[in-house]
Parts: structure tokens; C-alpha cells; sequence
């Protein structure tokens, strides 16, 4: 059976997909979900069809911008900060689009959106500058994202507060769903192996850190901790880096106070938007994304030995690169 596509581009046989990952090696994941692991990463199966998809198919411009990242790492965060970035001179922060459209809807993830259905999105129409977001790993980006003038943006955060930060994550939304919850030991366990959405997380960042590293134009590094720390400084960051700093008005004018505030965890998870609907009506509740937003949350969760455990596992991956958390 091979199902129509309709783009100008190809066709894509509908089985092509489903056979190759018939191929994959797998593991369940802690919270039931079917892992694949291709290419070094560990995907879940309702995200494999659309990360090849994506990999097969994404033609980039020079102008893109792409947001990377694990899971739970402030990924919603940084949707609502570049997109307010970018279209600051179209749209006042009283009738910003994020008022009215939680952030993922807004910059639409390549795997578990946009490529997810066997119909190809038409990207082709979207205005300049495009920004969309992945939790692919870099070396698994298409050769046309990598290879052409367009930027990244990544988020990381400490392994520990996204370990424990997806832990809830996925409790919450397994419980709407009356499904049995698991420990934190299950997860803990799996973790520890790299075994997780996207992981292992070492490698997930590592790609990214060493990018940045080579080409600081093409890739942009930051950390969730650091923009708690200081939203001021890495906001100027994030729009020298996509090309469009704030001029000495904006700045006496308030404009990058006014975003962080907009942006802010507090204002986004109170929005009518995000505390109702669910992502793409079966998925986790909007509100969902939104939980504590506290850097060292971890030690609710995880017992002292079990966070020197991870973090030394951490550490061991990370050695040589000059990251660390
Ligand atoms: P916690 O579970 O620790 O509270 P992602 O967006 O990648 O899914 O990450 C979700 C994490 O980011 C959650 O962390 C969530 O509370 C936090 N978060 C969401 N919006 C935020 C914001 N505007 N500012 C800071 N943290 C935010």
C-alpha cells in the first residue's frame, strides 16, 4: 500500500518506514512506551515514523531557526522566548499569538508534529523566518539543516531536574490516562543506561556542546539554569545570536523586560491557553508542561546516593568535553 503524498516533492511508501523499524533494536521504555534506538538515538515509537520522516524529507533555509533539546528541559520556555524574539516588531506583547496558543503550537515540533502523519506537511508556505523544535540529536539532523546558514538554539538542563521533571511529566499524564504509574527506581534504572525518550541524555547534548563549539555562529548552547539565573543577559544572547540584537531604544524602552515577563513561567502557566486543551487533543494536558519550574527540584525525588550515581555516570560521558553540570 503506498500512500499519496501530497507535495510536490515524492511520494513516500507507507511501509517503508514501518519495515525499517521493524529492524530497530528495542527496549520499553520505564513508562511502558516502545523504544527504538536509531542512529544513537533512543526514540519512542510514536515519534519514529515522524523523526525519519523529518530526517528523509526537511529542506532547511538559510534562514530557519531550529530549537533543540531533551524533553523536559524548558523547551516550552525557549518556544515562547524566540518566538517572542523574532516577531517582537510585529506583535506588541498585548496581542502576541502566545496569549491566545500554547508555545508548541505555535513553533511545532519536526517529530512529534509536523512529520508525524504520513502526509507531508507544507512547510514550503510559512514565512521567514521559520522557527520549528527537535529533540533529535544533532548528528541526526538532515544534512540540509546542518549544512545550510540556519541557527540552532539549544536547551539543556541538569540531568537530575529533567530526569525528575519528565518523571512527573509522565506520571501526570499516565494518570489521565488510568494507567499504572511507575517508581522513580524503574525510571532511575532505565536512565541510568541511557535508556530514555531521546537519551541517552549525554549523547543528546554532547552532539550539541561540541557544535557549538566548532561552529558558536550555527549553534547557540544554553542552560535552563543559567536563564533562571539571568533572563536579561541571555535574551540579549539569544537575539544577538539569531542575528537581531536589541537596539539601545528597545532596551530603554523596556522590550526585553516586557518578553522575560511575558515568557515568564508564572504568566505563561496562568493563561487561560495553557491551563486548558490538551497538546494535539490526545496528548498530555497543556498545563502539564508547566509544574514547578525550581532548579535542584531533584532532591524531592532522588535519594542523595542515587543522584551521585547518575551524575558520576554523567560526569564519566561528559569527561574531555568541558561540559558539565
Ligand atoms: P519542572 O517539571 O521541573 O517544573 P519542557 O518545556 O522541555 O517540556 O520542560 C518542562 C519544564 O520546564 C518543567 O519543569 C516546567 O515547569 C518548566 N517550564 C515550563 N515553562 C517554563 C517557563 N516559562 N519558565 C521556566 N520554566 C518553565
Amino acid at each position: 500500500e503506498t500512500t499519496t503524498i501530497s507535495s510536490n516533492r515524492e511520494n513516500v511508501p507507507r511501509d517503508e518506514i514501518q519495515g525499517l523499524v521493524a529492524g530497530f533494536p528495542g527496549e520499553t521504555n520505564w513508562d511502558g512506551v516502545p523504544l527504538h534506538f536509531y542512529k544513537g538515538v533512543w526514540y519512542p515509537a510514536f515519534a519514529i515514523r515522524g523523526a525519519i520522516s523529518f530526517q528523509q524529507h526537511f529542506i532547511a533555509r538559510d534562514t530557519d531557526i531550529i530549537l533543540a533539546s531533551m524533553p523536559k528541559s524548558g523547551t516550552t520556555w525557549l518556544k515562547a522566548l524566540a518566538f517572542s524574539v523574532v516577531n517582537r516588531s510585529i506583535y506588541s506583547p498585548k496581542e502576541t499569538p502566545l496569549l491566545t496558543t500554547p508555545p508548541h503550537d505555535l513553533v511545532r515540533f519536526f517529530e512529534m508534529d509536523l512529520y508525524l502523519k504520513s502526509q507531508l506537511p507544507d512547510l514550503e508556505q510559512l514565512p521567514s523566518p521559520r522557527i520549528f523544535s527537535s529533540h533529535s540529536h544533532y548528528e541526526t539532523l538532515p544534512q540540509s539543516i546542518r549544512g545550510s546558514g540556519c541557527k540552532i538554539v539549544y536547551i539543556c538542563r541538569n540531568p537530575l531536574d529533567q530526569l525528575v521533571s519528565y518523571f512527573h511529566f509522565v506520571r501526570k499524564f499516565k494518570g489521565e490516562n488510568g494507567k499504572r504509574l511507575s517508581s522513580i527506581d524503574e525510571v532511575f534504572e532505565n536512565v541510568s543506561r541511557g535508556i530514555q525518550s531521546y537519551g541517552p541524555f549525554w549523547d543528546n547534548v554532547l552532539g550539541y556542546w561540541k557544535a557549538s563549539l566548532e561552529r558558536p555562529e550555527k549553534v547557540l548552547f544554553l542552560k535552563y539554569e543559567d536563564l533562571k539565573e539571568d533572563i536579561t543577559f541571555n535574551l540579549k544572547k539569544l537575539a544577538e545570536f539569531l542575528g537581531i540584537p536589541f537596539t539601545e531604544k528597545e532596551e530603554k524602552d523596556g522590550v526585553i523586560q516586557e518578553i522575560s515577563s511575558l515568557c515568564s513561567f508564572d504568566n505563561l502557566r496562568n493563561l487561560e491557553v495553557n491551563r486548558t486543551g490538551f497538546y494535539q487533543n490526545t496528548g498530555p494536558s497543556n498545563s502539564n508542561f508547566f509544574r514547578k519550574a525550581k532548579v535542584g527540584d531533584w532532591c524531592n525525588d532522588l535519594t542523595p546516593s542515587m543522584a551521585e550515581r547518575f551524575l558520576k555516570i554523567v560526569e564519566e560521558k561528559l569527561a574531555g568535553s568541558g561540559l558539565s553540570f
